[in-house]
């Protein structure tokens, strides 16, 4: 009895064991996929923050995270946000669908595009905030499926497409504004119960939910719809009318897969249909080719929203008032010779969004039989008067230099303020330093960026000689505002000189200077300031800290420079070329002068010029920009 009692409990204990076991090796399964998934989505991204030297080790032990922005739940991620750090990249699809428990996801205010994260079968995720970023693309449909979302917020991207029936009965808040999405809002419960300034500035939203009937978006009903499938040649005209052509567009979807179906079975019968509906349909093309062409030579009103601004806004100040001097509706142009198009012209031209920030949209501009230019279009200067944005703007126009992006025109309404740029084919700088990091990168070697630095101190040199009696003659240096030619032989400064035109100084680079952020006040050598840091972030390939909480990078590098790290601060990509390491770590003395924290301390641009010129470029570097 005795013995048969001591054996039995010899089980249950092994029994309750092996449970315990098998239970912690679930556990660490678990962890090990959404440590993956993390891993993943670290590797995939970059920022100021160095996510790579931080996220190692568990990311949750003892429900606690020592990783920057992860939050946990026993041992499993609950939550991710990462705010404000300057995250570039693009989320891999399926980068969160492994961690489980996920229940609050922010990424806002950072720079990261493609296309939104798959968010599919996170049963507790019930935040998600990627507001003020660049994802493009279509809001997700699975989205409607995570069921205990309660709060979505997208709003400043540039997402197209159409919004999917959200109907979660937890989701109390919801922001989709400022994006390019189009189409009928979906009259669901949920989605009628927010404000209208949740869908406000849209490509073209319409339904009762936002009190916007959608048949007067469509210019030619009957005609509108079969067009856009039949003719690709006229995609251009088609997104004139983007509604239309887009909802057009969301029914033919389900088509293909309809077909094949019937393809597999009566393939004899579907040809006859086809070409029965072939030769329906040419009578319709050619009245489709008519409408085009005849509209096209009319100017009609129907193209108004290519460049997403009405036509009305032009011709409002026209007929308002008799007067000359009140006119907006023509382009002013600084050089005769560019004086090609009209603003007719410009608003019937196909436009492309290159870029969405603090200061406006900026968008490329195919003019008909004309050039090809880059609009500005600011946004938040409306309290600024005709007066004082005409001399601006007429100070700036006269600017020439290979190393500045010239302004040809400029436009004034009420409601719009246009500035119209050559444009320069190529890339920006931020994107040179920052894109595609990783596998396939084409690296950026030291010639290159050298010569591109002196080039922006030509360019800011000329800029400082010509704007003298300005408090901040550029006001926003950054890697963004640098665009380098496909040529590489002329990098070009944009955006300058706008300072005096917004109220709002702090979305300006200038911004980043110590003596901004203590006094508000700024001179020309916030903008030496600004040159410096982006010297630092070409010197080094990390974009520049804007986080109050953060070391500032200059002083970052002294410290590593005082503790005889000095290559460590070097970009990784140009670290290899041993032989130019003296004359890197000598544009990184020049930056440090420049980021001097007194104002008095820092050389002028003059002088910074000068000693940037000094520096030789390395003969093998030089095919590198062929
Ligand atoms: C990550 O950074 C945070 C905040 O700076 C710090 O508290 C934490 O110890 C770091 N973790 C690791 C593993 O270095
Ligand atoms: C998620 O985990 C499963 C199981 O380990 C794995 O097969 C899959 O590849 C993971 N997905 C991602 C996107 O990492
Ligand atoms: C989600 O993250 C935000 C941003 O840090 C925080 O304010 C909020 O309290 C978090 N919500 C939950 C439910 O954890
Ligand atoms: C959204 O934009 C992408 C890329 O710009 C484009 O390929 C796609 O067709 C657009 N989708 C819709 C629905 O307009
Ligand atoms: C949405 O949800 C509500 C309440 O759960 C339900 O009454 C309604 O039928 C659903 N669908 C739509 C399209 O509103
Ligand atoms: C949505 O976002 C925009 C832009 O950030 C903001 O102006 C608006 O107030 C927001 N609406 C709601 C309902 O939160």
């Amino acid at each position: 009895m005795n013995s048969e009692a001591k054996a039995l409990l010899w089980l249950v204990t092994f029994a309750l064991i092996s449970i315990l076991c098998a239970s912690m090796v679930t556990k660490e399964e678990l962890y090990h996929e959404e440590r993956n998934s993390l891993i993943q989505l670290r590797d995939s991204l970059s920022s100021i923050v160095n996510l790579h030297s931080n996220w190692t080790g568990p990311p949750c032990y003892k429900g606690r995270s020592r990783w920057i922005g992860i939050t946990c739940s026993g041992s499993n991620v609950a939550g991710i946000v990462l705010e404000g750090i300057q995250l570039t990249g693009s989320l891999p699809p399926d980068a969160l669908s492994n961690v489980t428990y996920l229940s609050n996801l922010s990424l806002r205010n950072n720079a990261l595009h493609g296309n939104l994260p798959n968010l599919d079968g996170l049963m507790y995720l019930q935040i998600v905030d990627l507001s003020l970023n660049r994802f493009s693309g279509s809001i997700p449909t699975e989205l409607t499926n995570v069921p205990q979302l309660n709060d979505l917020q997208l709003q400043d991207n540039l997402l197209n497409g159409t919004i999917p029936p959200f109907n979660q009965s937890g989701l109390f808040s919801f922001n989709v504004s400022h994006n390019f999405l189009s189409g009928p809002v979906p009259e669901t419960e949920v989605l009628k119960s927010f404000p209208k300034n949740s869908f406000d500035h849209n490509l073209g939203l319409c339904g009762d939910v936002i009190g916007k009937p959608c048949n007067e978006a469509r210019p030619v009903p009957p005609a509108a719809p079969p067009r856009a499938p039949v003719s690709p040649r006229h995609a251009p005209a088609a997104t004139a009318h983007a509604p239309a052509a887009k909802t057009g567009a969301t029914p033919s979807k389900a088509g293909p897969s309809a077909l094949q179906l019937h393809r597999n079975s009566q393939l004899e019968a579907w040809k006859l249909v086809a070409i029965a509906i072939g030769a329906a349909m040419v009578p319709i093309i050619l009245f489709c080719l008519f409408m085009y062409f005849h509209r096209r030579n009319k100017n009609s009103k129907q193209d108004e929203e290519l460049l997403g601004i009405p036509m009305a806004y032009f011709e409002k100040a026209d007929k308002s008032s008799g007067s000359k001097e009140q006119k907006g509706g023509e382009l002013e142009f600084f050089n005769k010779e560019k004086a090609t198009f009209d603003t007719d012209s410009l608003l019937r031209s196909s436009a492309v969004v290159m870029g969405k920030g603090g200061l406006g949209i900026t968008y490329r501009v195919t003019i008909e039989l004309g050039p090809v230019v880059t609009v500005k279009r600011l946004r938040n200067v409306s309290a600024v008067g005709r007066k004082e944005f005409m001399q601006q703007l007429q100070l700036l126009g006269k600017l020439r230099h290979e190393n500045l992006v010239e302004i040809i025109a400029y436009n004034y309404s009420q409601e719009e303020k246009l500035i119209i740029y050559d444009y320069v084919p190529g890339s920006s700088l931020c994107q040179l330093l920052h894109d595609n990091k990783g596998a396939g990168r084409t690296p950026l070697p030291w010639a290159s960026r050298l010569s591109v630095v002196k080039g922006i101190a030509r360019g800011l040199t000329y800029l400082h000689q010509c704007l003298p009696f300005h408090k901040v003659p550029h006001a926003n240096i950054k890697s963004s505002n640098i665009i380098i030619s496909n040529n590489y032989h002329y990098p070009k400064i944009t955006d300058y000189g706008l300072q005096p035109l917004l109220p709002h100084v702090h979305r300006l680079a200038v911004a980043r200077s110590p003596e901004y952020s203590e006094s508000k006040k700024s001179t020309c050598k916030s903008d030496v300031y600004c040159f410096g840091l982006l010297i630092l972030e070409v010197v080094t390939g990390k974009v520049p800290t804007e986080n109050p909480e953060e070391v500032p990078m200059p002083q970052w590098i002294r410290l590593a420079l005082k503790n005889e790290w000095s290559t460590d601060v070097l970009d990784l990509e140009m670290v290899s070329e041993v032989e130019n390491h003296e004359d890197m770590l000598k544009l990184v003395e020049i930056a440090l002068e420049c980021t001097e924290l007194d104002p008095d301390k820092r050389p002028k641009m003059t002088e910074v010029a000068k000693k940037i010129e000094e520096i030789k470029e390395p003969r093998s570097g030089r095919n590198s920009w062929v």
